[in-house]
């Protein structure tokens, strides 16, 4: 099924000389390294793939939340609990900065909860997975937070200009986030054998959802092509799953954690390791809604919504009467 897609995609991608004059200008701006700005002309994919992409990531911040904020309040120690506070604060600022990014295409943002709610949009897999101990959580900064950059610091130079631009402050925070995460497990290993075990559990159980996040190989994904062709993506999902496991598996073995794959090795030849392949049926049972916390996770986001009615309602209820009085004031003025 996903080579059938692979075929339909690739064949979207067109050559310059099949394109309209216009069409063309844009893919030449896009080529020359320029920035695409929200008012002017741009292909309808180009704006559906992007209101895709960043809807989808802007909700991946915001979902990502949930399996975080559930440990706040049994940090153990003072020190960690302000910074996970701080951690869990960004996502919230990188949802909406990315919401922002995506409603100067056009959508707003109530269509764009409204798909969440829905399951229409996705967002990353990997928030559908349980946090267990202390140390997953240690282990989402290092590993999760640390494929989110792999991800994006790419996306700093993405054709579209105000995701690229949201990207640049996303990052350095994201590289905050990754640290904190790798110094909490720095500190376990080095505690009880317990805790050590319980940091190595994290590693097992986060390890392939980790590789999950870089999204299929790049023949079986379904936008690769037209988004490399459109620059919102600059890498293959393979370079940068390739370039995540060689970054992070010296990182384990200074935390003399093992990671879990019996294929691990390192190529001499390639000068990268060898690995084996995460389970894409997994992944694309919890995309489709089948992964242990999807159903606890949109619940816990229609519940925001729903609980935020009365302030939305508010809100709007002041803005009407506002501009009541304003055209009322006219009028007398007249
Ligand atoms: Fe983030
Ligand atoms: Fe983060």
């Amino acid at each position: 099924m996903y080579a059938q897609m692979v075929k339909t995609d690739a064949a979207r991608v067109r050559s310059l000389d099949e394109m309209e004059p216009h069409e063309r200008a844009f893919q030449e701006r896009v080529d020359a390294g320029q920035k695409i700005e929200p008012k002017e002309w741009m292909p309808e994919g180009y704006r559906k793939t992007l209101v895709r992409q960043i809807s989808q990531h802007a909700h991946s911040e915001i979902v990502g939340q949930l399996p975080e904020g559930n440990w706040i309040s049994r940090a153990p120690t003072l020190e960690r609990k302000a910074i996970l506070l701080a951690k869990v604060q960004d996502e919230a600022g990188h949802g909406l900065y990315l919401y922002c990014a995506a409603e100067t295409l056009g959508i707003s943002r109530d269509q764009m909860y409204e798909q969440l709610h829905s399951g229409k949009a996705k967002y990353s897999s990997i928030f559908n997975y349980p946090t267990l101990t202390w140390a997953d959580i240690g282990a989402i900064g290092w590993l999760v937070d640390g494929a989110a950059i792999m991800n994006q610091v790419p996306l700093q130079r993405c054709s579209y200009g105000p995701y690229a631009r949201a990207m640049v402050r996303i990052c350095k925070e994201e590289s905050f986030h990754q640290r904190q995460g790798f110094d909490a497990l720095a500190r376990m290993v080095k505690g009880t054998p317990a805790q050590k075990a319980m940091v190595q559990d994290a590693l097992n159980r986060w390890w392939w959802p980790s590789l999950m996040m870089f999204g299929p190989s790049d023949d079986a994904s379904v936008h690769s092509a037209q988004s490399m062709a459109w620059k919102i993506k600059q890498n293959s999902n393979d370079e940068l799953r390739q370039k995540f496991v060689d970054q992070t598996v010296p990182q384990a073995k200074y935390l003399g954690l093992t990671v879990p794959d019996p294929d691990l090795k390192w190529n001499e030849e390639k000068g990268g390791h060898d690995f084996g392949e995460p389970d894409w049926e997994e992944f694309f049972n919890v995309i489709a809604g089948n992964g242990p916390c999807n159903a606890e996770r949109l619940d816990a986001r229609k519940k925001a919504w729903s609980d935020g009615a009365w302030f939305r309602d508010g809100l709007t209820a002041h803005a009407e009467k506002a501009a009541d009085r304003r055209a009322a004031a006219k009028i007398a003025a007249e």
